[in-house]
């Protein structure tokens, strides 16, 4: 075997043992991860080039590969160390991990002809992995090329009609198969199998919930941290805040928040963090009031690449110049997401190459030389937020929809002024008022108004106007790369357009925005 050479990552917790997913190239990696964690056991996706060895180092609960897009006889297709498969860790493959595995152990694999994409029915004798299921399953199924024989010493417990081998177990080595996809939704029970492969077969016990993450978070940023002085910025979002929070539960009054309100959040924004964090939680917070400072920096501004430099630039400087007279601080809190930390591997490797630091996520100055302290650098933004509900943070921040961080002024078409911005906040107000009257707003991406410049003539009163209209943008989506316009009920557009007619002067017209993204993009600008 080969030499062990332990995995630089020390954010895994000794005691926790991680279930290992091992990306094979399949668009459901990531998921497959999530839905183990679901299951309340850590779990990390790592690369498929680890060898046994590394694999070893990590002492995981379990393996899980992942579904591929090539046949595992295709030249280059993704392969495994199989010294892997003699450590005795259990092991589930699913799908195209399920074929390597047959390949690797002695089993056959071949293109039969009869491919599978979507709904199936599996028909299960026996076996671990479907315990208490009922013995016709639907699953779904995405492949082309099939195992024909299971691998030495495994027993087929489940077959579809054109998949004979859809699961095989060997139970006295663990190693586990599937041709289906547990992990989408389109299996019904795939749930309750993960959860059988890790809690049976695995003896990994549900034990990774938010309570747990604190305390493992807390423990391991007040030995990172010692006695030093720690910084945060504060935006107001959901990342930034649990970040702040959880390094005040470890460190308390080593750490200080600075908010800079750059005079472009929604109406009461900039009070409810000052609240929360300063009188709620006791969090030594310094408020920085730059309003002035941007506006004069934005005035006459109407590009919008330009808007963002400039408000990115502008608070660049601003928590420079907080920093300093803050004195000898040696910490900076990143509210780095795992997400971003996949994101950040790239390559051919994918996830292989995730293991490296991923700096200034948040724009921050690069040449600040301080180090990073990443709390949330293992968690999913969903995980953030049930971290965030146990840390006590307020239901309007957990669940605060996302927010640029350029603000309203990329919803203000053309010049950005005081006038402009107190119209366009006050029309948000009433939009996302009516939103949560009508309990749509955990439901929606985003929902927010944008202000153009142009004006239309209307009548009021006896009056004719000539004023702004308002744009109402609502849509859902799961991570911002692709959106659909919400279909949102006629009775709360009416309600919502009437209010910003009848309470904004200045306002005649309310128009609703039904454009998917691509073509647009979600913000205006
Ligand atoms: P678009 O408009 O590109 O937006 O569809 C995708 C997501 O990104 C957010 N967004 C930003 N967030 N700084 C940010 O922090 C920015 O400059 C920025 N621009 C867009 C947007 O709100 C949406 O969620």
């Amino acid at each position: 075997m080969a030499q062990v050479v332990p995995l630089p990552t020390p954010e895994a917790s000794p005691e926790e043992r991680p279930v290992l997913v091992v990306d094979l190239g399949g668009q459901y990696s990531q998921l497959i991860a999530r839905r183990v964690r679901e299951a309340r056991v850590y779990s990390e996706l790592v690369g498929h080039r680890l060898s046994a060895s590394e694999v070893a180092a990590r002492n995981p609960a379990a393996l899980i590969l992942s579904g591929g897009p090539a046949s595992v006889y295709a030249e280059g297709a993704p392969d495994l160390d199989t010294e892997i498969f003699d450590l005795g860790i259990p092991t589930l493959g699913i799908c195209y991990g399920m074929q390597l595995m047959a390949r690797d152990l002695g089993g056959i694999v071949e293109r039969t002809g009869a491919s599978e994409f979507g709904k199936a029915v599996l028909r299960a004798s026996h076996g671990e992995l479907l315990e208490g299921l009922p013995d016709e399953l639907i699953v779904w199924m995405s492949h082309r090329d099939s195992v024909v024989a299971a691998p030495t010493g495994a027993d087929v417990t489940a077959s579809s009609p054109s998949t004979p081998i859809a699961v095989f177990e060997d139970r006295s080595r663990r190693l586990y198969g599937v041709q289906f996809h547990p992990e989408v939704v389109h299996t019904p029970h795939g749930q309750e199998i993960l959860k059988n492969f890790l809690y049976e077969v695995a003896g990994a016990p549900p034990t990774w919930t938010p309570a747990a993450v604190i305390e493992e978070q807390v423990a391991r940023i007040r030995a990172t941290v010692g006695t030093e002085r720690v910084l945060c910025a504060l935006s107001g979002g959901v990342d930034s805040a649990v970040a702040a929070l959880l390094v005040h539960k470890a460190v308390g009054d080593q750490l200080t928040c600075v908010f800079v309100d750059h005079g472009l959040l929604r109406e009461n924004e900039a009070e409810q963090v000052v609240e929360t964090f300063g009188g709620h939680f006791h969090v030594a917070l310094v408020h920085v009031q730059a309003q002035k400072r941007f506006l004069t920096r934005l005035a006459g501004v109407s590009d919008p690449e330009d808007k963002r430099k400039i408000v990115g630039e502008e608070f660049i400087r601003v928590f420079e110049e907080e920093a300093r007279k803050l004195g000898d601080v040696r910490f900076l809190v990143q509210g780095t997401l795992y997400s971003d930390v996949i994101e950040s591997g790239g390559g051919e490797d994918g996830v292989a190459a995730l293991i490296k630091s991923h700096h200034n996520v948040g724009g921050l100055p690069a040449d600040m030389r301080m180090e990073l302290v990443e709390p949330l650098r293992l968690l999913f933004k969903d995980e953030v937020r049930r971290v965030g509900e146990e840390l006590g943070l307020p239901e309007r921040m957990v669940w605060r929809q996302p927010f640029p961080g350029p603000g309203l002024a990329i919803r203000i078409i053309g010049d950005v002024t005081e006038e402009r911005l107190a119209v366009l906040r006050r029309a948000d107000a009433i939009l996302l008022e009516e939103i949560r009257r009508a309990d749509l707003y955990r439901e929606l991406w985003q929902s927010f108004a944008v202000l153009p410049a142009i004006r239309s003539v209307g009548v009021q009163g006896d009056e004719r106007t000539y004023a702004y209209p308002v744009v109402i943008r609502a849509v859902t989506s799961e991570d911002a790369m692709t959106a659909d316009w919400a279909r949102l009920p006629y009775d709360v557009l009416e309600a919502i357009s009437s209010r910003v007619i009848n309470e904004i002067p200045g306002v005649n017209r309310v128009v609703y925005d039904v454009s998917s993204k691509p073509p647009a993009t979600i913000e205006w600008e």
